[in-house]
């Protein structure tokens, strides 16, 4: 696991996209799982308007790690967050693009999803791989949409499972343990004061893997980055502080 601390949200913006450009320079195609919420906003919006050039955005095929149950068009959905700062600012093509359907029957479209996924995506363990997956951590350690009160879906065998939000129970769609942890490369997207305390507790808490789905991630083969800005790492030791790369711009490990 590699823990990288930048000073500011746009600085962890910036280096995501560098380390972006530097991973994404051989294949002719990448397989692409993003988070939601709001954290990737700043991101996106970096990218949207510095990276246009930088990135081969034809060779890029994005899906999501999790998706609420509702119309692309709502105001709560990741792809539409993610259409309206990224996708439609640089233009990606349709077919580039592999969005939940949030507006199906949860019951029906959680399958649909794996299969898509089982379709298009390499193969790595008899399971579907992610080039890479990029996730947030909520301010209780959950990831994806596996929240604590739901544990046992982490380990769930199914790629793509029905979740339910603790406190709205909202519908979710979100991707398991198991296809989350083969992906080749896993990019924990954490900022802000409110995650500090989770934060702490999930790197640094002895007994965190029981608890929170974020303590969870773990890539089989691939290789685990938590992108912080300085207000996320705020509670965390000294001593873990200097046992990780510090602070300062990251590039994919050799
Ligand atoms: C979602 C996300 C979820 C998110 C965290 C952090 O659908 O909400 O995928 O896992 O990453 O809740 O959300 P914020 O970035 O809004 O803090």
């Amino acid at each position: 696991m590699e823990v990288q601390i930048l000073p500011t949200k746009q600085a962890v913006a910036e280096a995501l996209s560098e380390y972006l450009v530097a991973w994404c320079q051989s294949r002719e195609a990448y397989h692409l799982a993003l988070s939601g919420g709001s954290t990737p906003k700043i991101w996106f919006d970096h990218m949207a308007a510095h990276f246009r050039e930088q990135l081969p955005w034809d060779a890029l095929h994005w899906y999501w790690g999790d998706e609420r149950c509702v119309p692309p068009d709502h105001p709560e959905s990741n792809y539409g967050m993610t259409a309206r700062h990224l996708l439609e600012p640089l233009g990606i093509a349709p077919d580039r693009v592999h969005r939940v359907h949030g507006e199906a029957r949860p019951d029906d479209e959680a399958p649909r999803y794996a299969g898509v996924l089982e379709a298009l995506l390499p193969q790595a363990h008899e399971m579907p791989q992610f080039d890479l997956v990029i996730l947030g951590m909520g301010d209780d350690g959950h990831t994806a949409s596996v929240f604590p009160h739901q544990m046992g879906l982490w380990d769930a065998p199914e790629g793509c499972v029905v979740a339910t939000h603790p406190e709205s129970g909202q519908k979710r769609i979100s991707l398991t343990g198991p296809w989350i942890n083969n992906a080749r490369r896993v990019v924990f997207l954490v900022t802000g004061a409110s995650k500090a305390e989770m934060v702490r507790e999930v790197l640094e808490g002895p007994e965190a893997a029981k608890h929170y789905p974020a303590a969870r991630v773990s890539p089989t083969d691939g290789k685990l980055l938590w992108l912080l800005d300085a207000e996320a790492a705020a509670g965390l030791s000294a001593e873990f502080i200097a046992s990780c790369g510090g602070i300062g711009p990251v590039l994919p490990g050799k």
